[in-house]
């Protein structure tokens, strides 16, 4: 006889996690970082120097700026020994499962970066994830395809740094397009953090218990690769193309309506957001930019997604739910796009929020008061009884 333990619902923990770092309201779709306006950040401001403004609260002036950026580009090399680690995997691996493993192992490299009670060490891990993931992620892209990895080059950008990686290659130097460098660069602001997501909550866990960077880092890209949360950019175009037409878009909104379905619009609703996700605005502006260079401005795929938007945004069930597109929502198809494969998605979200979970990371440890993790919980099983021998059992 199973019974029920009753319980104090002012057990149920109602802790929320304190930080300084991204704001967010979802009812006004607004979003902080260090009190800076994602779409001025987007405007204004580049990958590296928001970086900068995740990692220590302000914009940094002209000198910082530069050191930060010296210390980045001169850390972005991988040991060569783990090239041999890349070697280890099947050539179709999914490129999150080569993530996970190969930031996981930097703690086997790194070891003056994993002292967590270190203040210089702490920063030189933030440093050097920060700096190698691009490397990692083109690595694990060139290594999919059968391609000889491509050096980082100290001449380039960020964003530019990783477009030379992942499609350039020995025989001729990578074609750089200005617009592309900078609409890339863009969508990993419109990536770096999210205040306390899933991944983030993860990595914020991980390091409750003095696990090393590297590890926390790994276990937060676990947690992103799922469809729910970072996988769904791959998830929306797969959708798109299972819709396959303008024409069959109104059926999958229907689709989506109803629950028995088991079928959700992917890139539609968040956790937070009751109203449209700042970054999905800034990210449609990009796609329009992006296929416009690409001279691909009637893609399909967008004309679907800016059909599926029309429809849902003006349909109750949407609407009642507060419903809107979210980050996802088009970046896979700017991506697509620009070339990249569709398992490579999650991989740059990844790239680009390991600023955000880093950020995350180094605030918990600062935390004088941080302790290690222990969510509670609301039991719901059996009462104690008492143990039943095997011939007694039915
Ligand atoms: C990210 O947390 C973060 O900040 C994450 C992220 C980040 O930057 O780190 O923003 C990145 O993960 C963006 C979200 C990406 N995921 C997707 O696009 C997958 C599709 N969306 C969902 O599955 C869904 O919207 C979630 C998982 C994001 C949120 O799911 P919830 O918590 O169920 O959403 P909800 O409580 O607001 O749902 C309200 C209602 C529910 O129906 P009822 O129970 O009220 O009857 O809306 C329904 C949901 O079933 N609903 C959807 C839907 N999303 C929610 N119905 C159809 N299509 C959808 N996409």
């Amino acid at each position: 006889e199973t019974g029920h333990f009753t319980y104090d619902p002012g057990f149920t923990s109602t802790a929320s996690t304190e930080s300084k770092i991204t704001y967010i309201d979802g009812d006004e779709g607004v979003l902080l970082y260090r009190g800076y306006d994602i779409a001025e950040l987007a405007e204004h401001s580049t990958f590296l120097e928001t970086c900068y403004l995740l990692l220590n609260g302000e914009l940094p002036n002209p000198s910082q700026k530069t050191s930060f950026e010296n210390s980045i580009t001169n850390h972005t090399m991988l040991h060569e020994q783990i090239h041999f680690l890349f070697r280890g995997f099947r050539r179709d691996a999914h490129p999150m499962a080569v993530m996970c493993g190969v930031v996981g192992a930097l703690s086997a490299f790194y070891h003056d970066a994993t002292d967590y009670d270190d203040p210089k060490q702490r920063m030189i891990a933030q440093h050097r994830l920060i700096a190698k993931m691009p490397t990692i992620a083109a690595m694990a892209f060139k290594y999919s395809i059968g391609q000889p990895f491509m050096y980082p080059r100290n001449d380039l950008g960020y964003a530019e740094n990783f477009l030379q990686m992942t499609f350039g290659v020995p025989a001729e130097p990578y074609k750089m397009s200005p617009v592309l460098a900078k609409a890339m660069d863009r969508i990993f602001i419109l990536h770096a953090d999210h205040e306390q997501n899933a991944s983030t909550s993860t990595v914020r866990l991980a390091g409750s218990s003095g696990a090393n960077p590297f590890a926390c880092i790994a276990a937060g890209i676990a947690c992103l690769w799922g469809p729910a949360h970072g996988g769904a950019n791959e998830a929306v175009l797969k959708m798109l193309e299972e819709i396959g037409s303008v024409d069959k878009v109104g059926e999958a909104v229907k689709k989506a309506k109803d629950k028995n379905s088991g079928f959700r619009l992917m890139g539609f609703g968040h956790r937070v957001y009751k109203n449209y996700d700042p970054r999905a605005k800034v990210m449609r502006e990009t796609c329009y930019e992006v296929l416009e260079e690409l001279g691909v401005k009637d893609e399909p795929l967008l004309k679907m997604a800016m059909e599926l938007e029309r429809i849902a945004l003006e349909d109750d069930y949407f609407v009642s739910k507060k419903l809107y597109p979210n980050v996802d929502f088009y970046s896979g198809i700017i991506l697509r796009a620009m070339g990249f494969p569709t398992a490579m998605f999650t991989a740059l979200f990844a790239l680009a929020r390991t600023v955000g979970w880093i950020s995350q990371w180094n605030e918990m440890i600062e935390d004088p008061a941080q302790k290690i993790g222990r969510p509670r919980q609301l039991y719901t099983g059996a009462t104690q009884r008492p143990y039943i021998p095997l011939d007694k059992r039915k």
